[in-house]
C-alpha cells in the first residue's frame, strides 16, 4: 500500500467538540478540540485548559485545545435547569476541528516515507439532545435542547399523574427507559407545546419538519446526499424505539403524540455502515457567519470530499467500544459532563428491575461479511446507569463558585483533606438519574460548619459523583443476578465477581485523586482501571468506521491491534513503569463512616 490508512473521528460532546485521527493501533496521530463558550463563563475565565495526552503514545497535536471565542455562547443556561446549545456552531466547530487535523496531517506527512491518508470518518455524540429543523431551509427552529435540561419536569409530572404505573411500565418494557426529562421524547413534547414555529410546522403537516439528535444533524449536514439517518445506539435514547424490532414503535409514537405524516424521523441504521459521503456544508446559509475557515482549511476539506462516513455511535456506547469492553460482562464508566456506567450484556436484552436503563451497546453488521465476525454482528445490548452531573459539577465549582481556576485543580484541592468534614454534596443539578430517576430533586450541600473549607466542599462534590457510581454498580449487579454483597463494607474478597474491574475514562478519570476517591468508595473488591487511551469515545467511533472501511478485518482484529498500541503500563518521567489501577485504601471504619453519610 502506498499510504498508511487512518480513521477520522468527530466527537460532539456536551462541553466540547474534537476531531482525532487514529491509526490501526488506535493511537492518536492528530487531534484538535474546541471547548464551547458558555453563558456561565461571561466575564469569568480566560484560561485555556490543557489536554493531558496519554504517556507512552506518540501523539502529534495541532493547536490541541481552543476555547471558543464567540459573541453568542454555544452552550446557554437561559433559566434555572435549562441547557441549550447552538447547533450551527457545534457543526462549525466539528468542521474546524476536522480541518485542523488535516492541516496537521500534511505537516506530519512531510517527515514520513509512507504518508498517512484518512480513509473514513466516524461520529460520536452526546445523546438525547433534541433538534428540529426545516428541510426546506436547513435551519433549526429552536436551539438544541441538551440532554441534561430539566425544563420538562412538569411534563414528566403530568404523565406520571395521568397514566397508571402499569401503562408506563409496559412502555419501559418496549424501550428500556423510564419517563424522565432526560430522553428526547419529553423535549420534543415541550417544543410542540411551547414554540409556535415548531407547533405550526408540525400542524401544517407538510413533512418539512425534521427531528434528530446531534448525530443526525451532523451527518445530514456533512453528507453530499443529505443523509437523514441515526444509529441504534442514538435511536434507543429517543424513547420512540422498540428494542426488539430496532425500529420506531407505533404504540410509543402514539403515546408521545408523534404523527409521522407531520414530522420526519431519521432512518435507524446500524453503527457501522456507509451513511453517506463527506461534503462541506454551507454554514452561511444556516445563518452561521463566523466560521472563519482559512483558505488552507477549506482546501484541505475539499481534498477529502467523498470520504465515507461509516461509523456512528452515541458517545457512551462509543466509549464502551473504545474501552474494548466488547465482551459480555465487561463494564466501563466514562466521566464526561455526566458519568455513564455501561455494563455489556451481549445480545441479551435485560430490562432492569433496579433503576438502570436498557440501551444498545453497538451493532456492527459489517462483521457478517468477515470470517470471524461470530455473534458480534448481532446488536449488542448494555445496561446503563446514567449520572447527570459529573464534570459539569467541577465546571460549576470553577465557573459559578470560582473555587478553582482550572478543572484539573479540583483533585489536588479535594486531597488537601482526608474526608469531607461531614459535608455531603448531592450534585442533582438536573434531577437525579439512575438508579433514582427523580426529575424534581435539586442539588444540595449539607453539613456546613464554620470549619468547612473549600477543600471539604470540593471533596464532597467529587464524592457525590462517586457514590452515585457505587449505587449504580450495585443496581446492575442485582440485575445481572449476582450478589451485590461484595460492595458492602462487611464483605470479604472471594475471588472473581462479575464486576471485579471497572474500566474508566473521560476527563475526571485523568485525576489520580478523583479515581482514588472512586476506588475507596467502591471498596476493596473492585479495581478501578483507567484506560491507557484518554479518548475512548472518539476511538469507539473510529473502530465503527474502521471496521466498515477495512482498516480492521473484524472486531477481534481491532481489539488485538489496539491492545498492542495502548499498553496498560505507563512509563513515568523517571523511566519507571506503573499500572493504571486504583485499589481501595480505606479501613473498614473509614468506609463505614462514608457509607452512613450517603
Ligand atoms: O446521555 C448524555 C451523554 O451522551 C453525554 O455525554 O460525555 O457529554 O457527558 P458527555
Amino acid at each position: 500500500m502506498s499510504f498508511e490508512p487512518l480513521v477520522a473521528s468527530i466527537d460532539l460532546g456536551t462541553t466540547s467538540t474534537r476531531a482525532i485521527l487514529f491509526n490501526k493501533l488506535g493511537q492518536e496521530v492528530a487531534k484538535h478540540q474546541v471547548e464551547y463558550s458558555t453563558s456561565a463563563q461571561v466575564g469569568s475565565r480566560k484560561d485555556s485548559p490543557q489536554i493531558i495526552s496519554s504517556e507512552g503514545i506518540a501523539i502529534t497535536v495541532s493547536d490541541d485545545l481552543q476555547v471558543e471565542v464567540s459573541e453568542e455562547p454555544t452552550l446557554n443556561f437561559p433559566k434555572a435547569g435549562w441547557v441549550e446549545c447552538r447547533v450551527e456552531s457545534i457543526l462549525a466547530n466539528a468542521i474546524q476541528c476536522f480541518a485542523a487535523c488535516l492541516i496537521s496531517l500534511e505537516k506530519i506527512n512531510i517527515t514520513r516515507d509512507v504518508p498517512y491518508k484518512v480513509t473514513s470518518i466516524g461520529v460520536a455524540n452526546m445523546r438525547e439532545t433534541t433538534i428540529v429543523w426545516s428541510q426546506k431551509t436547513g435551519k433549526a427552529l429552536y436551539n438544541g435542547i441538551v440532554w441534561s435540561d430539566t425544563r420538562t419536569s412538569a411534563i414528566v409530572k403530568r404523565i406520571n399523574a395521568q397514566y397508571p404505573a402499569e401503562k408506563l411500565e409496559s412502555l419501559r418494557q418496549i424501550n428500556g427507559l423510564p419517563i424522565s426529562t432526560y430522553f428526547s421524547a419529553t423535549k420534543f413534547q415541550w417544543l410542540l407545546e411551547n414554540v409556535p414555529e415548531v407547533k405550526d410546522a408540525y400542524e401544517n403537516g407538510n413533512g418539512d419538519l425534521m427531528f434528530g439528535t446531534l448525530d443526525t444533524w451532523l451527518i445530514y449536514n456533512i453528507t453530499s446526499s443529505k443523509a437523514f439517518v441515526t444509529d441504534v445506539t442514538n435511536a434507543s435514547r429517543t424513547a420512540y424505539m422498540n428494542l426488539e424490532t430496532i425500529d420506531y414503535d407505533d404504540e410509543l409514537l402514539k403515546f408521545w403524540n408523534i404523527d409521522r405524516k407531520k414530522i420526519q424521523l431519521p432512518k435507524i441504521l446500524s453503527s457501522s455502515e456507509v451513511y453517506g459521503h463527506f461534503a462541506l456544508p454551507d454554514l452561511t446559509s444556516l445563518g452561521y457567519t463566523d466560521l472563519g475557515l482559512s483558505k488552507e482549511a477549506a482546501e484541505k476539506l475539499e481534498s477529502v470530499k467523498g470520504l465515507p462516513i461509516c461509523g456512528c455511535l452515541g458517545d457512551q456506547s462509543a466509549s464502551l467500544v473504545g474501552q474494548l469492553a466488547v465482551r459480555k460482562g465487561s463494564a466501563k464508566c466514562t466521566y464526561g459532563t455526566g458519568a455513564f456506567l455501561l455494563y455489556n450484556t451481549g445480545d441479551q436484552k435485560l430490562i432492569s428491575r433496579h433503576g438502570a436503563v436498557t440501551t444498545f451497546g453497538y451493532w456492527f453488521p459489517e462483521l457478517d461479511e468477515k470470517v470471524d465476525g461470530k455473534n458480534s454482528s448481532k446488536p449488542q445490548f448494555a445496561l446503563e446507569g446514567s449520572i447527570a452531573v459529573a464534570g459539569s459539577c467541577v465546571q460549576w465549582l470553577r465557573d459559578n463558585l470560582r473555587l478553582i481556576s482550572k478543572a484539573q485543580d479540583v483533585g489536588p484541592l479535594a486531597s488537601e483533606v482526608d474526608n469531607s468534614g461531614g459535608v455531603v454534596f448531592v450534585p442533582a443539578f438536573s434531577g437525579l438519574f439512575a438508579p433514582y430517576w427523580d426529575s424534581e430533586s435539586r442539588g444540595t450541600i449539607l453539613g456546613l460548619t464554620q470549619y468547612t473549607s473549600a477543600s471539604h466542599i470540593a471533596r464532597a462534590a467529587l464524592e457525590g459523583v462517586c457514590f452515585q457510581t457505587r449505587a449504580i454498580l450495585k443496581a446492575m449487579i442485582n440485575d445481572a443476578g449476582a450478589s451485590a454483597d461484595f460492595l458492602d463494607e462487611s464483605s470479604k474478597i472471594t475471588g472473581q465477581t462479575p464486576l471485579s474491574i471497572l474500566a474508566v475514562d473521560g476527563g475526571m478519570s485523568k485525576s489520580d485523586e478523583v479515581m482514588q476517591i472512586q476506588s475507596d468508595i467502591l471498596g476493596p473488591c473492585v479495581t478501578v482501571r483507567r484506560s491507557p487511551n484518554a479518548e475512548c469515545t472518539a476511538l469507539g467511533a473510529a473502530i465503527a468506521a474502521g471496521i466498515c472501511s477495512g482498516l480492521w478485518t473484524s472486531l477481534d482484529d481491532a481489539v488485538t491491534q489496539i491492545s498492542k498500541g495502548n499498553k496498560l503500563l505507563v512509563t513515568k518521567k523517571d523511566g519507571s513503569q506503573v499500572d493504571n489501577d486504583f485499589h481501595a485504601t480505606l479501613s473498614d471504619d473509614q468506609r463505614r463512616v462514608a457509607w452512613v453519610l450517603w
